[in-house]
């Protein structure tokens, strides 16, 4: 059974995950901002897998608050009476394309929440990933970090290096997601180079990045046509969404086999393997990379970025080699 946490778990693709890792037997944590919707979301889980409800447990977890993700190692002490040693770190919480708004230590949200937020739940969590104890083969006795990342990526050609007073100035929706999902990728593969450098990449830990295609979730609703169409004409709304896109449980496969998959390599990136541009379809491994992302400029500027919006905190520094 495998030790996993999974962020932005209460609705869409989160919780398609929990629940399709839930019914393989493997304990989860499911992240929500708020522990109210954590606990509905656990409900749901419990009602379709039947699975028992020690195995599901809600923890806490704002990442627009750099103060509360520090808190979050105490929540998940508190909540599992220990401080577990994880076998899966799922980096999938988002939010897409919104108007400009910061966290509260002043970043723009879309890279705040998904980059700089998930670098610094990396960082409070990185010991407990590296005390993994899962039993089986080489590759699921490793611990994995998993990045839900996005076809969209390849839409970025590089990462905001304007001040946030500038950027605010600049700002585009649309490309702020389309640099956020290209920074889910760089990373990544920051973070394999980093534990290559500690030797800890062949035996304990490697990250992999996995994207959904396109599913039906929450994500787009707060574009005024989506929700317009919703409230105006909600069954031609949800036909057409059947029509353009996949279920969460489907489009939660490729994150489900970038968690699980024996065959898992650092840098690894899944997705729907079927027609259409990796839009749809079962999972597959390989799918397209933007050739920008094995930048290593470009990975260390992001990293560096995320140090310094961390108020100096380095992942490196908190592996001994
Ligand atoms: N759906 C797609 O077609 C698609 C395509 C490509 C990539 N993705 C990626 O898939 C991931 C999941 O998206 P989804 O489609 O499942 O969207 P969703 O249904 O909107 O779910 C997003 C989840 O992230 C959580 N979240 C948002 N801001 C957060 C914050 N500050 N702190 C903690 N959690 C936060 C949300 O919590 P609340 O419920 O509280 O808002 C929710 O649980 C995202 O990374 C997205 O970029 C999705």
């Amino acid at each position: 059974m495998l030790q996993c946490v999974v962020t932005g778990a209460n609705t869409g693709l989160g919780l398609s995950t929990v629940i399709h890792l839930a019914r393989k037997g493997h304990s989860v944590v499911l992240c929500a901002r708020s522990e109210s919707k954590g606990e509905e979301a656990k409900k749901k889980v419990l009602e379709e897998t039947g699975c028992e409800s020690t195995l599901v447990t809600v923890v806490q977890l704002d990442l627009a608050d750099q103060e509360n993700i520090a808190g979050f190692r105490d929540r998940y002490k508190e909540k599992l009476g220990e401080l577990k040693p994880i076998d899966r770190l799922i980096l999938n919480a988002g939010i897409m394309m919104t108007p400009y708004g910061q966290t509260k230590q002043g970043l723009e949200s879309q890279l705040g929440v998904m980059v700089v937020g998930h670098y610094r739940l990396t960082c409070a969590l990185i010991d407990l990933v590296l005390q993994a104890t899962a039993a089986g083969g080489k590759n699921h006795g490793r611990a994995r970090i998993v990045t839900v990342s996005s076809l969209a990526h390849k839409r970025a050609k590089d990462i905001p290096h304007l001040d946030e007073e500038e950027r605010k100035k600049h700002y585009s929706s649309v490309n702020a997601y389309f640099e956020s999902k290209l920074g889910n990728m760089l990373m990544m593969e920051k973070l394999n180079r980093i534990f290559k450098e500690k030797n800890v990449l062949e035996d304990k830990v490697f990250c992999v990045n996995c994207h959904p295609g396109i599913s039906s979730s929450d994500l787009a609703n707060h574009f005024s046509s989506v929700s317009f169409l919703k409230t105006w004409t909600p069954s031609f709304a949800d036909w057409l969404t059947s029509k353009l896109t996949m279920t969460c449980e489907q489009g939660s496969l490729p994150t489900v086999m970038a968690t699980l998959d024996e065959k898992a390599e650092p840098g690894m990136y899944a997705g729907p393997g079927g027609h259409e541009k990796e839009r749809y379809g079962d999972p597959k491994w390989d799918c397209y990379v933007n050739p920008v992302v094995y930048d290593e400029a470009l990975q260390d500027r992001l990293y560096e970025k995320c140090v310094k919006d961390t108020g100096g905190i380095e992942l490196s520094t908190l592996i001994s080699s």
